[in-house]
């Protein structure tokens, strides 16, 4: 089986519901990344980083999977497929994706804020207990914190993840700006002459000496067509 290989970001999620981070009224607007998504941010108030990620978390159980995530599933009848995904959510796999790479963490898991990667403290919350509540502990006594890549912190499974593009037989990206490095740099570690995809309604800016098709639509219905495009190539 051909190994295909997706990079997906807020955009897939977006049709779920969820507001993506840069577009117009994003949640970076609403919510400054620098007080929700950096150290300094919890440093300074640990109780307002917990409660932006309770939201999310309340959001996330009410959302369902949409079509883009079912199509990314189902083509594992075919390939051999890995996600890699910036989103937090747990959309491909509630929507039945078996291999997702999650390169900036969890949300519905939360960890120490001494010792992030600490296997012993990670906690996963779940639909009864959803919240880290205000002064909750980690097994090693520090406070609790969202298990979130935050700016400026490693991105921990970044090696893995470099490693299965450089595998690719097909890579395709999924609503993503391409911004954020270094999962952005994950775009050079496709061998040349692998078939790269990207499906975005916006104009999202990729190095030029890259042959990319674009299909330019939104998530969902960009899903459908490029299926139907790879079911020929399978
Ligand atoms: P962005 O918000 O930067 O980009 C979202 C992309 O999705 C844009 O290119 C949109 O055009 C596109 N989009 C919007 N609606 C769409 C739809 N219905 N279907 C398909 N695409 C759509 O989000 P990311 O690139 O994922 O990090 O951002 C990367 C990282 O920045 C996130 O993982 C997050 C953020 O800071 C952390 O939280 C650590």
């Amino acid at each position: 089986m051909k190994k295909l290989v997706f990079l997906t970001g807020a955009g897939v999620s977006a049709e779920s519901g969820f507001s993506t981070f840069r577009d117009a009224g994003g949640l970076w607007e609403q919510h400054p990344v620098e007080e929700v998504c950096t150290c300094e941010g919890w440093m300074r108030n640990p109780t307002r980083v917990n409660n932006f990620y309770n939201g999310l978390r309340e959001q996330l159980i009410a959302a369902k999977p949409n079509a883009a995530h079912e199509h990314i599933a189902a083509l594992e009848a075919d390939f051999d497929v890995t996600v890699i995904t910036q989103n937090v959510d747990d959309l491909h796999e509630r929507a039945g994706s078996s291999r997702v790479v999650y390169l900036h963490g969890e949300l519905m898991k939360a960890c120490s804020s001494r010792d992030k990667e600490n296997p012993f403290c990670l906690k996963t919350l779940s639909r009864e207990h959803l919240r880290i509540d205000e002064g909750e502990r980690a097994a090693d006594g520090s406070l609790l914190r969202p298990y979130i890549v935050f700016f400026g912190e490693a991105v921990p499974r970044l090696e893995e993840a470099a490693r299965i593009v450089e595998e690719a037989d097909i890579f395709v990206i999924v609503g993503s700006s391409l911004v954020v490095y270094p999962a952005a740099g994950l775009l050079y570690n496709v061998r040349p002459g692998v078939p790269i995809y990207l499906i975005d309604p916006k104009d999202v800016e990729v190095p030029s000496a890259m042959a990319v098709t674009v299909i330019q639509d939104v998530a969902t219905r960009g899903m459908a067509r490029l299926a139907a495009l790879l079911k020929a190539e399978a």
